[in-house]
């Protein structure tokens, strides 16, 4: 529908006021609402929400003036393409003018609905991107048209405008070993394992004998997060076509890294070998940028940064100088060396990375049998409680030459009590990880700083609530084992909104990190939920404590799952990733499957043990998501509310039972784990964002490689009546017994597959330019189960034409999605 409007206002997009009318014209009215330089100029986002009557839109009615020239106005009129479209379509607008004499200027500017940004404006069309919202609601664009006597006539477009839908064709599950996108989409590799990221270091051979990986981007990708830059290299927040990635890197494939994979894997291994293992795990700053001939990351940048487990950190908040953390290193408890199996992450306001040390237990050689005598009571049953048992460590690290140990970056991995004391070995540096670790991704000159207000576990990610001025922000954490549970941070400091652009961004995270209260997730089976303080003082986080006697609240921070379980906290299947709604603050946790959940022990927030053939075994098997609302929408909250928003599942799996969520071919999977909003600064995070789910599965992979789904939740209690679910699980005997539960509103079409990845690789790590429009996405492990004589994935290398004659190793890499026609990804 179109409107021919003409008006005797000789206006255009410059500076000139030519309104020669008393009193408010419409254009002053349009200016109010629609700064007109902001409306014309591209790229420029206000994201308000104003709508304009149809009142005002009719005042603009004006008759026919030729101007006393005679010389008739031009003829226009306007149309939008399409006149309907979901939140996030690409609209485009064309006009059209005619006129006796020429037609001089033309311009577009909006006139009615949400704010939206017109960009790729040319003389006769212009495009924006439909606005988020909740309900139908109709944006207008005005096109204008001046002939040569200065005549303007104008036309609207009206676009119709409703609530977003996943638009892509959803990806049929497969095992092949390339990544697979819908159709309409783009996948390029920009970032694998190996890339140089200084000027002088050689291209990456893959071929075992490279070298140097401190300057090297390190191997399994993890968790990302995009830091824009401004043209001049300063922070910019809104930039989409250079920034800075920071990401982890968790572990290592280490059958490839070497020419022919690790010599003696249990026996002393070479310093040339271990160096490289430990300098290929870390976290990655890696400027990229998009240009003419697309994406790619700059080589040469100055702002490439490794963070590897040898560079130095700091330890800050309670846990600092504690005799729980001193060393031979360290004798003081203030310093360490490095960050280990960096899994999920968080980022801050103030513009900081939070990366988060999981599955760092293993790496330390403690035979327990051989240590546990040397321990005090205490130390063995924390020792115990974390897994700190492993005989050998996870890569021997701590065998490398010289056989004294006075290479103390290797030595420092034999965390047995062998010498006179705690200052003279190795016996606490297994406490000097299992952080939250920030990270100024903008100064490389800044040493990283462990945050130990936030507790020690196998830290999944660290997700903070929206930030609210006047507010304390929370810090939502998952602990990823069996059994574990879900954390919070709350800050001791509520938020002041001018410190998201202080110069010190560290000093920002001193300010808001370092103290606070950490609690613990307690789940009721009515849809309730308690944080339990972890605060040292008060029963049962005493010395009193029989168990484990806490000393004081460094302890009890460095043994959080100690005090968790005195707190009597859920134990969850697995806590993964956390993630937060940005339009309503609810919290989702991924729960990504549990071996030991039985019939016998399921409860409300974990209903679900069942055989997922052709394996026999009965546990959670496919995982599943919950959410949770704090009480009165505040992070302070000490309450909340809860709900499953989804049960992972095959589609041919009991739908009363198993597949709760009525998974279909479109959207089954199994093991969620990394999971993700959409940013807020595009359509795809606004009103009704989407959720990015991503898979770690053994379950599923029988007929599917790892995956990416994307969904449009709802909110906690939108199960309606359904909501109350019994869920019968059998035991192998045939045996039943029930759970009561909580259950979101099945998902229907809001959950599509996205992306399927290549053969025994992991999809975890997505983010994407503040515009929506680029998509980075983390592809870990591929042909993790090979070796270089039976290489069991040739990805990258093979994406771009589905083969590899050259037979390469597998390389964990970043790649960029878009979509052809340029739109907002996944709408
Ligand atoms: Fe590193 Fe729990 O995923
Ligand atoms: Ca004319
Ligand atoms: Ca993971
Ligand atoms: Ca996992």
């Amino acid at each position: 529908m179109t409107e021919i409007i003409r008006t005797d206002i000789g206006y255009d997009d410059g500076d000139v006021d030519t309104n020669r009318s008393t009193g408010p014209s419409l254009n002053d009215l349009i200016d109010q609402r629609y700064s007109r330089r902001e409306t014309l100029r591209s790229g420029v986002g206000a994201m308000a929400m104003a709508v304009f009557g149809s009142t005002a839109l009719a005042a603009c009615d004006n008759n026919d003036d030729d101007n006393g020239t005679g010389n008739p106005p031009p003829t226009v009129s306007a149309t939008a393409s399409p006149a309907t479209a979901t939140a996030g379509t690409l609209v485009t607008v064309t006009g059209t003018a005619t006129d006796d004499g020429s037609v001089t200027a033309t311009t577009f500017t909006q006139v009615s609905g949400p704010v939206v940004s017109l960009s790729a404006t040319t003389g006769t069309s212009t495009t924006f991107v439909a606005p988020a919202v909740s309900s139908t609601t109709s944006v207008a664009i005005r096109f204008a048209a001046t002939d040569n006597s200065g005549n303007t006539s104008s036309a609207d477009a009206i676009v119709s405008v409703s609530a977003a839908k996943l638009s892509f064709t959803a990806v049929a599950k497969n095992k092949n070993d390339v990544v697979t996108v819908p159709a309409g989409y783009t996948v390029g590799v920009l970032y694998r394992t190996g890339d140089p990221i200084t000027a002088d270091t050689a291209a990456y051979k893959n071929d075992g004998t490279d070298t140097g990986f401190a300057n090297r981007a390190g191997d399994h990708h993890d968790a990302m997060h995009w830091f824009g830059l401004a043209s001049d290299g300063s922070r910019d927040d809104q930039s989409s076509t250079r920034g800075l990635l920071a990401m982890n890197h968790e572990n290592i494939n280490q059958a490839y890294l070497h020419v022919n994979g690790p010599t003696s894997p249990g026996g002393a291994r070479p310093e040339s070998e271990a160096i490289k293992e430990i300098e290929a795990h870390g976290v990655s700053v890696v400027e990229v940028t998009k240009s003419s001939a697309g994406w790619g990351y700059v080589q040469a940048s100055s702002y490439n940064r490794r963070v590897t487990p040898n560079t130095p950190v700091v330890f800050n908040g309670p846990v600092k100088g504690s005799s729980l953390i001193q060393t031979a290193f360290s004798t003081d408890g203030s310093q360490g060396r490095g960050t280990l199996n960096n899994c999920a992450n968080g980022y801050t306001q103030w513009g900081t990375l939070l990366t988060c040390e999981e599955n760092w237990a293993g790496y330390f050689r403690r035979p327990a049998a051989a240590d546990n005598p040397r321990r005090s009571a205490k130390e063995v049953t924390a020792l115990t409680r974390y897994g700190v048992t492993s005989s050998s460590g996870n890569f021997g690290w701590a065998t490398v030459a010289p056989a004294d140990g006075s290479n103390t970056s290797y030595r420092r991995f034999d965390a047995q009590a062998t010498g006179g004391s705690a200052t003279t070995d190795f016996r606490n540096e297994p406490n000097q990880f299992g952080w939250v670790v920030e990270i100024d991704p903008y100064d490389k000159s800044k040493t990283p700083r462990k945050r130990t207000a936030l507790g020690r576990m196998n830290h999944e990610g660290c997700w903070p609530s929206p930030f609210v001025a006047g507010v304390k922000p929370a810090f939502y954490m998952g602990d990823d084992a069996v059994n574990e549970y879900l954390y919070k941070f709350v800050s001791a400091t509520a938020w002041v909104a001018a410190d998201a652009t202080n110069a010190d961004r560290l000093a920002m995270g001193d300010k808001y990190l370092d103290s606070g209260t950490l609690y613990v997730a307690q789940f009721k089976a009515d849809g309730t939920g308690t944080w339990l303080p972890l605060t040292f003082g008060t029963a049962p986080l005493t010395s009193a404590n029989t168990t484990y006697p806490f000393a004081d609240q460094a302890d009890v921070l460095t043994h959080a799952r100690l005090a968790g379980d005195a707190l009597a906290a859920t134990k969850m299947d697995r806590p993964e990733w956390t993630a937060v709604n940005p339009a309503t603050g609810e919290v989702y946790l991924t729960l990504t499957n549990n071996s030991t959940r039985t019939p016998a022990n399921a409860d409300a927030a974990n209903p679900r043990a069942y055989k997922d053939p052709p394996s026999t075994s009965i546990g959670n098997r496919n995982g599943h998501i919950i959410r949770l609302r704090e009480a009165s929408n505040s992070s302070e909250a000490t309450t909340f509310t809860w709900d499953i928003y989804l049960f992972g599942a095959g589609q041919d799996l009991d739908p009363a039972n198993i597949n709760v969520s009525g998974l279909t071919s479109d959207n089954d999977f199994s093991s969620p784990d990394g999971c993700w909003f959409s940013r807020n600064s595009n359509v795809a995070g606004q009103a009704t964002p989407l959720l990015w789910i991503q898979t770690d599965d053994s379950a599923y992979l029988d007929v599917t490689n790892c995956m990416m789904l994307a969904a449009i939740p709802g909110i906690v209690g939108d199960g309606g009546d359904a909501a109350n679910k019994t869920i019968v699980n059998t035991n192998a005997d045939g045996t039943t017994v029930s759970v009561a539960t909580k259950v979101g509103k099945a998902p229907g079409t809001n959950l599509k597959r996205f992306l399927v990845g290549p053969l025994e690789a992991e999809i975890t790590g997505v983010d994407t330019t503040p515009d929506g429009r680029t998509m980075f996405v983390n592809i870990q492990h591929p042909g993790e189960n090979g070796n270089t004589t039976n290489i069991t994935s040739h990805w990258p290398a093979n994406q771009a034409t589905g083969s590899d004659p050259s037979n390469s190793r597998p390389r964990s890499a970043t790649i960029v999605i878009q979509r052809t026609d340029g739109g907002v990804i996944g709408l």
